[in-house]
């Protein structure tokens, strides 16, 4: 049985301070149903006359132990002006969305953030204090005309400490958003925020509308992960950029602002960190700043980078919320900041670091103190640090409108395609973060504090049966639907992200976990790429099937692969653009062969441009200097829109056809659909690069070759006839080769002379001459004699692609 889940409810006033001020109203949600759904205000005979405003508390936190830390962790000894007052932290500053009429506002709008809904836009505001009357944006189709008005909703929190401690200017205490519906797809909309209780009028801002479903124009997205401030200031620069340059909107896959790390300037180092902190006066109350601290960084990396007046980390867990939001208004005021969960978002901490400090200090209020062993619980943090409680609130996802549960799982279409956030945190068997259904035991319905973790969330959506079957989950059920639901004709193409990766050089137990839930759907389902972050490093894989073995036939050179619709996707590990944990490492660990190029050194993100309904491609961007650092290109071999029937039964043709030249093909030709406006291409060309997806023996031009592994080959022995298809300048439509394949056991008969080895090119990365950071996966060892590398005409202009299927 899963706990019932109480929600708060307030009804405020003009800027009423919400917790505790003895006008909240407490709801009991009995029942183990979504604890993300919030109850409507309700007039209460309590508040009486004061009803006004209808202000919706978070979803609130199981509260039956009480919190033993400090009234206001840390705080409490920080002085809250912007220079603070030289015995703590140096307060980070950014600059507010909307700047102050008068130099001592008693109310402000901090940030702004815009975000899709189905047929229209999400507008999210945030303020110290509330608003006295309903939020609301003035709006039309030209800056000059906004006649018509939106209203919205507000909703707060009882965030520790509250704003009433802070500069008004620098903190978000309630949080607004109005919903503007019912319009045209790709279109430019103005509005602006009218003033209300203090706050001064936006400026006149725009925002455009998605491209709907079935648009067949090329677009491009930024896609980032595990961004934080601390090292992310590359990647915040490029994706400036990138916004500026057209890119639609932003997918932000989990770790956000790393908030909780508000403490890592507060601990010594452990020796398992890949790097200490470097907190240059971070010491607690009355303490003294560690010697690991002066532990170096690593080359290259800059502790203060994103800090954007210097110092590393605020030590308050709400500021740091409050600064990353501020520092990216810049972007989220022009694209829509598309958000899902990461654990960094579950609560105020994760873990404790040597002599338990954190212990020490958040459950018995020892500042510097120790602990004789690490006992973090749930109760341990503040209650509006728990239970994503600020990622609930200091967002707005549509997942509502979409079948889902708020910002944790929603899917939306953007032209043609279609893009799916879930949750990797919460809501399946064997999440990382854990429900309380898993901490008890025996008869137990609820467990003591001590069989409970820090971390413990959720779960927010519903589950009709046990906990450990993924079916009775409310996602997997949406997901499901949601998948199955996806009209392939419109939206060729579907993307996948959560914040957990399946698979990755960097194995551990939750993406077992993960696959276990989700992988299936994805495969049955056809998704064509699945995204994620969690790892701080760039890692791209193969396309892999189920059991993660590689999809070798749909690889068709080291960075274009064929889409394989229920056999296989292809994975990107996508976790760089920052934050202050610094990248991961492989340390002693083995590169696996799935892994096609890992980059542990460069911090960036990634573009995503659908070209059309069969070609889409990937660039990771390096934040040092807007490089490319790798890329990828996914082709499919028909295109569904405007021809489809169905994708999986066209998908299957394929496969069929596929699987016969794959068994019996001395002469390989494979037959694919090809749409009218493709040119077939005959060819002869003196040389060609391609994949060998295994051991192999076979003839092209005047030569045979032997292949012992997996490795991609540049064939210079020509003239070699090739066969390719070209459409509209940049799709790949279908591919054949006329090559004569010797088995192995014709070689070994000596049927086949084996003659010169060629060249090689690693099965990953690019080559080193033209990439910083990347590393490549293992190397076929092979002699070359008189080798050369074609050069492939770039995607603009037309694809030279060989198929070979054996
Ligand atoms: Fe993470």
């Amino acid at each position: 049985m899963l706990l019932p889940s109480p929600a708060r409810t307030c009804e405020l006033l003009f800027g009423c301070s919400p917790w505790p001020l003895g006008i909240s109203l407490v709801v009991l949600v009995l029942g183990k149903r979504n604890r993300f759904s919030m109850k409507p205000a309700s007039t209460s005979a309590l508040l009486g006359a004061l009803v006004a405003v209808t202000v919706e508390a978070a979803p609130t936190v199981d509260e039956l132990y009480p919190y033993t830390g400090p009234k206001v962790p840390v705080g409490d000894w920080v002085d809250p002006t912007v220079k603070g007052n030289g015995k703590g932290f140096v307060r980070l500053v950014e600059p507010p969305a909307v700047k102050p009429a008068s130099s001592n506002p008693t109310n402000n709008i901090n940030v702004i953030s815009i975000s899709y809904v189905p047929s229209g836009i999400n507008i999210h505001y945030q303020t110290p204090y509330g608003l006295g009357e309903s939020p609301s944006v003035v709006w039309g189709s030209s800056a000059s005309e906004l006649s018509k008005t939106a209203t919205g909703k507000t909703v707060t929190y009882g965030r520790t400490p509250s704003c009433s401690t802070a500069v008004t200017t620098q903190c978000s205490e309630f949080f607004h958003d109005v919903q503007i519906t019912n319009l045209k797809p790709g279109t430019t909309y103005y509005y602006q925020i009218p003033a209300a209780n203090g706050t001064t009028a936006s400026d006149v801002l725009s925002f455009k509308t998605a491209n709907e479903a079935g648009d067949s124009s090329a677009f491009t997205i930024a896609v980032i992960n595990d961004m934080g401030y601390t090292n992310a200031a590359g990647t915040y620069k490029y994706l400036n950029e990138a916004i500026d340059g057209g890119a639609a909107f932003i997918w932000h896959g989990g770790d956000i602002s790393y908030a909780d790390d508000w403490y890592s300037g507060l601990l010594p180092c452990q020796s398992d960190w890949p790097v200490c902190y470097n907190g240059t006066s971070t010491q607690l109350p009355g303490g003294t700043v560690p010697k690991e601290y002066d532990t170096p960084l690593p080359s290259g990396e800059v502790p203060n980078q994103g800090g954007p007046q210097g110092g590393d980390m605020s030590v308050l867990y709400e500021s740091n919320w409050d600064l990353w939001q501020q520092w990216m208004n810049p972007i989220t005021l022009k694209a829509p900041h598309m958000v899902l969960p990461g654990n960094h978002e579950a609560s105020c901490a994760e873990f404790d670091g040597p002599g338990n400090v954190l212990t020490a200090y958040l459950n018995e209020d020892k500042a510097n103190g120790t602990a004789a062993k690490s006992s973090l619980t749930y109760y341990s943090c503040p209650p509006s640090q728990r239970n994503f409680t600020a990622f609930q609130n200091r967002f707005r996802m549509p997942g509502d409108e979409t079948g889902g549960v708020g910002n944790f799982w929603y899917s939306f279409d953007y032209g043609l395609a279609h893009f799916v956030s879930l949750d990797g945190e919460t809501d399946y068997p064997n999440s990382p973060e854990w429900p309380f259904a898993k901490d008890v035991k025996g008869n137990q319905t609820h467990p003591f504090a001590n069989q409970t973790y820090v971390t413990d969330s959720g779960p927010f959506g519903s589950v009709d049966g046990s906990y450990k079957d993924k079916t009775a989950y409310a996602q997997y059920q949406w997901l499901k639907k949601d998948l199955e639901s996806v009209d392939r004709c419109k939206t060729p193409w579907v993307i996948a992200m959560s914040h957990r990766p399946f698979y990755s050089s960097q194995v551990s137990s939750y993406q077992a976990a993960i696959r276990a839930a989700f992988e299936d759907l994805m495969l049955e389902n056809g998704v064509d790429l699945y995204l994620s972050g969690h790892i701080h490093w760039y890692e791209r894989l193969l396309p892999l099937r189920s059991n993660g073995t590689i999809d070798e036939v749909s690889v068709i050179n080291n960075n274009t692969y064929w889409t394989n619709p229920g056999v296989s996707m292809a994975h990107i590990i996508n976790g760089a653009a920052g934050n202050i944990e610094s990248h991961s490492t492989l340390g002693s660990d083995p590169l696996l062969n799935i892994t096609t190029y890992l980059d542990q050194t460069n911090y960036g993100f990634g573009g995503l441009t659908v070209h059309n309904a069969t070609t889409l491609s990937w660039s990771y961007i390096h934040g040092s200097d807007g490089t490319e650092g790798d890329k990828l290109t996914l082709l499919k071999r028909s295109a569904s829109a405007g021809t489809c029937s169905s994708t999986s039964s066209s998908s299957a043709v394929v496969s069929s056809v596929l699987s016969t030249a794959t068994s019996t093909s001395a002469s390989i030709a494979v037959s694919v659909s090809v749409p009218s406006e493709a040119t077939t291409v005959t060819e002869v060309v003196t040389s060609y690069t391609t994949y060998c997806p295994g051991s192999t023996v076979f003839t092209a031009g005047s030569s045979t070759y032997t292949v012992t592994e997996a490795t991609t080959l540049t064939i210079t022995d020509c003239p070699c006839t090739l066969t390719h298809t070209v459409s509209n300048g940049a799709t790949i439509t279908s591919e054949s080769l006329l090559v004569t394949v010797t088995t192995a056991a014709e070689s070994a008969a000596g049927s086949s002379v084996n003659t010169n080895w060629n060249t090689t090119v690693p099965t990953g990365g690019a080559s080193p001459a033209t990439t910083t950071g990347g590393i490549l996966a293992p190397t076929v060892p092979v002699s070359s004699s008189g080798y050369r590398v074609i050069a492939l005409p770039s995607l603009s202009s037309v694809l030279l692609v060989l198929l070979l299927s054996w």
